[in-house]
């Protein structure tokens, strides 16, 4: 295959072993420089340039996206995507995964541990929010910090809030989040890629520090992961749309508490700590799922009038409880069962003869006005409000204005 790996630091660590692996294999490789893409538009023709050249064909690319150009970097990889190019981690992954708030967010309502999180605005919400968090010590966060930064542990209800007022005078966006102290300056990094961890390790904080970042001087060591944490990393890197990533967990009380999703996870600190080829894994990974370019499903299958996707769900006393899929009368109304979703677990494409239980949501495609029907009352609302004319007064009023 071609690969095209979108970095601006062709020397760095990660980029160097990227290029190595995929040249170990045999591949054709490139380091493209992401700043350097001009992207041009025209009806029917999303095409991209490089250094002024139009690019040639590439059969996949890696983006690694610094923070520092996420809006032109994931313009870039929206491009490859319009141009059908395998991307291992799409525009959307990359934007979903940037901000801690975003990830939060998208996670919160999925079976995944999460420390309690709040995102507040106003000076009056802060000492409630922090009390609904846990009460102090507390965690408070930039949105868009790395290397830990932007982390910081207060240890009175006053100095949150001083802190949040310091930074929201400068205009930055601040998370607080509940302090699991039980995790003692330790987290783990879970590297994912496709559907599998394929290393792990476990980052200790030096002293009194409680960030264990290396970069604040943590020291790394081996572990070996339950499934739970297993699971947990790769549901997370799924649920962000991302391929590859490293996903940081806190090791919390009930089990693994996710801090956040990287979608450019470095290599060097996991290649070393656990002696695994973890470029190659990428690398093989990429050469594998070639042929399924990242599609915005939305995209494509929203396009034909009076279609689309929406999640039916079953709920306690439904008729549809103990019948099949088939028996549901489902695709006689033209409807399609994606996926069936019942807990933590998601069944993909599920069988005729799959029954139905209370709880289960199926992800649907199909007819909007059959689907309609199945959507219960409370959750229903007019999709198609019908546009009223202005009051007189208000026209007449409208105009001078
Ligand atoms: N809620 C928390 N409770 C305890 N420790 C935390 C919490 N959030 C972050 N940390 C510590 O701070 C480090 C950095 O936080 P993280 O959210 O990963 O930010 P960054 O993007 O800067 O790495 C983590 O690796 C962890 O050791
Ligand atoms: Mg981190």
């Amino acid at each position: 295959m071609k690969l095209g790996i979108l970095s601006r630091s062709p020397n760095c660590y990660s980029t160097r072993r990227l290029r190595e692996a995929a040249v170990a294999r045999g591949h054709k490789v490139r380091v493209l420089n992401t700043l350097k893409f001009s992207i041009d538009l025209q009806q029917g023709e999303p095409d991209l340039y490089y250094r002024g050249k139009r690019l040639s064909d590439y059969d996949a690319v890696l983006p690694r996206i610094g923070a520092s150009i996420t809006y032109f970097g994931t313009a870039v990889i929206r491009q490859f995507e319009q141009m059908d190019v395998f991307t291992a981690n799409g525009s959307i992954g990359v934007s979903n995964s940037r901000d801690k708030l975003r990830c939060m967010q998208i996670l919160a309502r999925h079976h995944i541990g999460i420390p309690a999180t709040t995102f507040v605005k106003d000076r009056a919400d802060v000492l409630p929010a922090i009390k609904r968090v846990g009460g102090a010590p507390v965690i408070v966060k930039l949105l868009e910090g790395t290397q830990g930064v932007g982390v910081i542990l207060a240890e009175t209800e006053k100095t949150a809030e001083s802190i949040i007022e310091t930074l929201q005078s400068t205009l930055q966006n601040v998370l607080l989040q509940k302090f699991v102290a039980e995790s003692k300056g330790r987290d783990v990094r879970a590297l994912v890629v496709g559907d599998q961890v394929v290393a792990a390790m476990r980052r200790v904080a030096q002293g009194s520090e409680f960030r264990s970042n290396v970069h604040r001087g943590g020291r790394t060591e081996v572990v070996e992961l339950d499934d739970q944490y297993r699971e947990t990393a790769v549901r997370a890197a799924q649920i962000m749309g991302l391929r590859v990533a490293g996903v940081d967990m806190l090791e919390g009380a009930d089990g693994p508490q996710l801090m956040e999703v990287n979608s450019s996870p470095g290599l060097e600190g996991i290649e070393t700590a656990t002696q695994l080829d973890v470029a190659g894994a990428i690398v093989d990974y990429i050469a594998a799922q070639v042929d399924f370019p990242e599609l915005d499903v939305r995209q494509r299958l929203t396009v034909s009038r009076g279609y689309g996707v929406t999640e039916l769900h079953i709920p306690e006393g439904s008729e549809y409880i103990g019948r099949t899929i088939l028996e549901s009368g489902l695709r006689e109304r033209d409807v399609n069962v994606l996926t069936l979703n019942r807990g933590t677990t998601v069944i993909p494409n599920p069988k005729p003869s799959r029954d139905l239980q209370a709880g289960d949501r199926l992800l649907c495609f199909g007819r909007l006005e059959s689907m309609r029907d199945l959507i219960p009352a409370r959750a229903r609302r007019a999709r198609r409000p019908k546009v009223k004319v202005l009051p007189d007064d208000a026209a007449s009023d409208a105009k001078t204005s």
